[in-house]
């Protein structure tokens, strides 16, 4: 495939991502709370996590061992960063997260998967059969948008992960039911885990500097940001004492 096919590509992604933007502040992604029996057939909630995720960690594990330049320069750094959030999310959180008599829609499951081919798949051949040897050489290991955006992505990253934690431990063994959670981020807003990840695919962005990695932290903004509104207005609805200077997902600003 030559770049400009990709880029092309790319941005008919970006211009889908605008419109699912728009589309899921009205319609909430019927999975966790927001989900119900009206999404047809559903599965194990466990189950689908791994089934849905696991497609972004092997497409990237495939690019980074067999694609043509991927141990020809640095660029494996930002396949392991990559393989190491989709490691946690595949195996990880779908542990960790309890049971309940929840299940997941095979039509999230589906979108999902798609969802994930097409990012893993943009990301990984850009970086293993596109990119030049030269952008990511020794050189970009010292440059400042290396190590910002590695700083945003380990910032991030730790967000994401001390947030989901928190969440699911609310739930003592047995329960099944939601409460206010309260202390670090969620002071300020409702979804830390959600502001959390796009730190971290900020950081990524900012790190490899390229189209592809640009266009997936637009999709995650487009997923991310109408999930937390989604979340923040059923606290609202549900809980009388939400408490009230809490915003959405970026503190003081949404
Ligand atoms: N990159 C992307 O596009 C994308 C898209 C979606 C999600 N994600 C990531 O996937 C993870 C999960 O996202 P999510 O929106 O499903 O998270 P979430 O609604 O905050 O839920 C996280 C977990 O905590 C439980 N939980 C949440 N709030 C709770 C409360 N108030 N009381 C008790 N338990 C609570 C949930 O249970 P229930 O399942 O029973 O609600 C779930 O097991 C996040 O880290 C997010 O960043 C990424």
């Amino acid at each position: 495939m030559l770049t400009s096919t990709l880029e092309t590509l790319c941005f008919v992604w970006i211009a889908i991502a605008a419109a699912t933007h728009i589309t899921l502040f009205f319609i909430p992604a019927p999975f966790g709370r927001h989900t119900s029996e009206k999404w047809g057939i559903s599965m194990n909630n466990k189950a689908g996590w791994l089934i849905m995720e696991l497609p972004s960690l092997a497409i990237m594990a495939y690019f980074l061992f067999w694609g043509t330049n991927s141990f020809n320069s640095f660029v494996w750094i930002l396949f392991v960063l990559w393989m190491l959030h989709y490691f946690n999310r595949t195996f990880i959180y779908p542990i960790r997260i309890k049971a309940t008599s929840k299940k997941m829609p095979l039509l999230i499951v589906i979108n999902a998967i798609v969802f994930n081919v097409i990012n893993a798949g943009l990301n990984g051949y850009y970086l293993a059969e596109l990119s030049a040897k030269e952008t990511y050489s020794e050189l970009w290991l010292t440059s400042y948008t290396f190590i910002g955006g590695l700083a945003l992505f380990v910032i991030g990253m730790f967000i994401n992960w001390k947030s989901d934690s928190i969440l699911i431990n609310l739930r003592k063994p047995g329960e099944t039911g939601y409460k206010i959670p309260h202390g670090f981020l969620f002071k300020y807003i409702s979804s830390p885990n959600l502001f959390g990840e796009i730190i971290e695919w900020s950081g990524f962005a900012l790190m490899a500097w390229n189209l592809p990695a640009f266009t997936f932290l637009i999709w995650t903004f487009a997923n991310l940001v109408p999930r937390a509104k989604n979340h923040h207005d059923w606290y609202i609805r549900n809980f009388a004492e939400y408490p009230k200077e809490r915003k959405i997902v970026f503190p003081y600003l949404y």
